[in-house]
């Protein structure tokens, strides 16, 4: 079966990147990760990834700081590097940095974000914080391609889960952390499988629903 390259674009802790990696060694996801490229040396996603035997890249921010548009500069950079590895499709997993129009539109429809919250509500930081200091009895973890404005893209899926009284942002965290690392490799085997078909905000899933 053909396998979908993947650039997994990293900044933290990786748990995220590990699920996938978990999901691609299980037969469940039917891709293969050619490139790890993390904006941060020395953190836990790039140390998994070494580990693991993945090619992996660190992108200093700092190398590019002399451009006029240092932001689009280094996202040129990334996507030379992208390119090199024949990326398909684009994951960002915990990736702690704005993309530019530059990568967006060389992947528009090929760039996957997963946020910690049932979007459109708790885009941003601290999705986990926002959703207990707005009371939300809800909350839960969304996957969606990227567009322009930051966690506002077309959908493809979510998960819900519960808020209990008491939590603190790390349990509701941990919880939808759980979750997270269903759905993102979920969503990954539906673009591998081409499966999604995007038409304006809608995703829809070929082979669900009517
Ligand atoms: C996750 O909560 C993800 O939703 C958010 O950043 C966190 C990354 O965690 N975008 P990890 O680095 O994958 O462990």
């Amino acid at each position: 079966m053909r396998v979908t390259q993947l650039g997994v674009l990293v900044s933290g802790r990786g748990s995220n990147l590990r699920a996938i990696a978990e999901g691609i060694e299980a037969g469940t996801v039917p891709a293969r990760i050619a490139v790890v490229v993390g904006n941060k040396h020395n953190v836990p996603a790039m140390e998994y990834a070494g580990r693991h035997g993945l090619k992996t890249v660190f992108l200093d921010p700092k190398s590019v700081t002399s451009s006029t548009d240092p932001r689009r500069a280094y996202d040129r950079k990334l996507l030379r590097v992208l390119n090199e590895h024949r990326v398909e499709l684009v994951i960002l997993a915990g990736y702690m940095r704005i993309v530019s129009s530059a990568l967006i539109e060389a992947y528009a429809s090929r760039m996957m974000n997963i946020h910690p919250s049932l979007l459109p509500s708790f885009p941003g930081l601290d999705a986990q914080q926002q959703a207990l200091d707005h009371g939300a009895k809800i909350s839960g973890c969304t996957v969606h391609f990227v567009t322009e404005g930051v966690d506002e893209g077309p959908i493809i899926l979510q998960q819900a889960v519960p808020v209990h009284e008491g939590d603190t942002a790390e349990t509701l965290s941990e919880r939808i952390l759980n979750e997270e690392h269903q759905l993102l490799p979920q969503a990954i085997r539906l673009f591998a499988e081409g499966r999604l078909r995007v038409t304006g905000r809608t995703v829809r899933i070929d082979g669900e629903g009517a």
